[in-house]
């Protein structure tokens, strides 16, 4: 079938129920994920908020906070925003309704177990991949249940092109579980703890092979394919350059791949993988930054509208900070810049730019324009989104610009020496300078999980104001040339 040839899809309709239990399972882990994470910013100020209580303890609350933001928040937020865009793409309803809603519940329970879990003080250790073996083994159920589920609809889909959001969400799909079962292949012993096969400098390479593909395979490429589906649908304009998509994708997912040893720089890595692991993180500015001004310049003739529109303003302030993060990325792959930042709050600050600025604020561009779509109504109120927009920004800002002063600072003290060889400050006297600086984190913290509130109350008064939706599969295609496949 082709574009001359559509097939008549009479009765069939989109199934528009995962997606919505997506966005409510986004807002409502979000919520959870980032008050844990500003819990855990309060305990860096006051130690006293955790209360002598194991349960809130630092040492369990992050990969709480970070599990929960990583997984739950920005992983059912990627769900929502494929299962919606890829039945519209390939013209057809996802392949089966019971693997979605397998893949939807089954997501959410392994959130409980990880959640529990870890709070309980089961952990693997390893960041990022904490969830003991059990948890894994259910990750990998539900991946392929997810990948089958999507693999199948692009094998039944009307549109003969692929358009490019597909490329880079087939990109995550593989190359996450390539990561998930290396780096978690491991020997159980009991039914929470588990050996891992790998030890030593091969064990940390492959850790971080894993952690920063992490980053790049679920906070980057799913996020750049939202991008390039729901950005020129807001904007109303075809993607700047489709040409430019194409290189951008494969010399993106290229060199991701190889960046993993700028984490372990001046470690017992061999000096040649350091070296490379830092020659491909300077290399992947071009394709980040190519992926941004393809972004950006896709608003070419819409400028106007970002005065007005809070979804555009989210978007534009989205891709400013991925631009952001992946110039000081970098930077911060370069030997002697490592040698100041790695152990500081300054690798908290680079995040979290990543994370509040670009994966976080892209969620919220994607949910104001799609809920009304979902439920057939407007935005309950475009005011409150701009205001959600402004107290955001604040929030990324105290947050990034105080994490970007402890960082030098810790870098600075910790390494500057009296003349007679010893260190010139004590580390206690490095932590009280920080102190201010943490409440200003907490306050950006604060601000912009008060935004993600307002957001969730605005988005369910425009769902009660509407009705739940499952529109009809046009018969017709309905983009008539490549530009316009979005
Ligand atoms: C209300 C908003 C948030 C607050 C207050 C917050 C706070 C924190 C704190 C206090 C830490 C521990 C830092 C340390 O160990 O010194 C942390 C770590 C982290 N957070 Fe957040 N966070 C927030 C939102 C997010 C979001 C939305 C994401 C991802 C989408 C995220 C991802 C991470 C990651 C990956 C780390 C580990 C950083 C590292 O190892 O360098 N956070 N966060
Ligand atoms: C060109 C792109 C990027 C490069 C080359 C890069 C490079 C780096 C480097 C060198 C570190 C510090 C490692 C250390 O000293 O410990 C780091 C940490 C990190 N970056 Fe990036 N970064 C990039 C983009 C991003 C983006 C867009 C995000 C978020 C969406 C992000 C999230 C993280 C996280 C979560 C860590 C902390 C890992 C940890 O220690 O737990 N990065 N990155």
């Amino acid at each position: 079938m082709n574009y001359t040839d559509p097939a008549p899809v009479s009765a069939e309709n989109y199934d528009d129920d995962t997606v919505r239990g997506f966005v409510f399972f986004t807002m409502f882990w979000g919520a959870v994920g980032m008050l844990a994470g500003l819990w855990a910013a309060l305990e860096l100020a006051f130690w006293q908020c955790n209360m002598e209580s194991p349960y809130l303890s630092f040492g369990r609350l992050r990969p709480l906070h970070t599990n929960a933001v990583i997984f739950a928040f920005s992983g059912n937020a990627i769900f929502a925003s494929v299962y919606y865009s890829v039945q519209r793409l390939c013209r057809t309803r996802t392949a089966s309704d019971v693997l979605s809603k397998i893949h939807l519940w089954g997501w959410q329970l392994i959130i409980v177990l990880d959640a529990v879990c870890l709070l309980s003080g089961f952990t693997d250790g390893k960041e990022y991949a904490e969830p003991v073996w059990i948890v894994d083994q259910l990750i990998t159920l539900i991946w392929v249940v997810f990948g089958a589920n999507f693999f199948w609809t692009l094998a039944r889909r009307r549109e003969k092109h692929l358009y490019v959001a597909i490329w880079f969400y087939i990109a995550t799909i593989i190359t996450i579980a390539v990561l998930h079962l290396v780096n978690n292949l491991s020997i159980p012993v009991t039914l929470f703890k588990s050996y891992i096969v790998w030890s030593g400098v091969q064990d940390a390479l492959i850790q971080w092979w894993y952690g920063h593909n992490a980053v790049g395979f679920l906070l980057t490429t799913p996020f750049l394919g939202m991008m390039y589906y729901y950005l020129p649908k807001a904007a109303n304009r075809p993607v700047y350059s489709y040409r430019l998509s194409i290189i951008h994708f494969w010399s993106l997912i290229f060199i991701y791949i190889w960046a993993g040893p700028h984490h372990l720089l001046y470690t017992a890595l061999p000096d040649w993988a350091q070296t490379l692991g830092m020659c491909f993180s300077l290399m992947l500015l071009a394709p980040s930054w190519g992926g941004m001004l393809n972004g950006l310049l896709t608003l070419k003739g819409a400028w106007e509208k970002v005065r007005t529109d809070p979804i555009l303003k989210f978007f534009v302030v989205a891709l400013t900070f991925y631009g952001m993060s992946t110039f000081e990325g970098p930077m911060l792959s370069i030997r002697s810049v490592s040698a100041l930042g790695h152990y500081t709050d300054w690798i908290v600050g680079h995040v979290h730019g990543g994370a509040l600025g670009w994966v976080g604020f892209t969620v919220f561009a994607v949910f104001y324009w799609l809920v009304p779509r979902l439920y057939g109504t407007k935005l309950y109120s475009e005011r409150l989104a701009t205001i959600h927009f402004w107290i955001g920004t604040v929030g990324i800002v105290l947050y990034m610009v105080s994490m970007w002063i402890t960082g030098v600072t810790q870098g600075l003290m910790w390494r500057a020496f009296s003349p007679d060889g010893s260190l010139t400050y004590s580390f206690i006297e490095t932590t009280k300078n920080l102190f201010p600086y943490y409440l200003v984190r907490a306050m950006g913290g604060g601000l912009y999980l008060l935004g993600l509130l307002l957001m969730a109350f605005n988005l369910v008064a425009t769902a009660r104001s509407g009705r739940a939706l499952n529109p009809p599969v046009p018969a017709e295609s309905v983009r008539p040339s490549r530009l316009e496949q979005v």
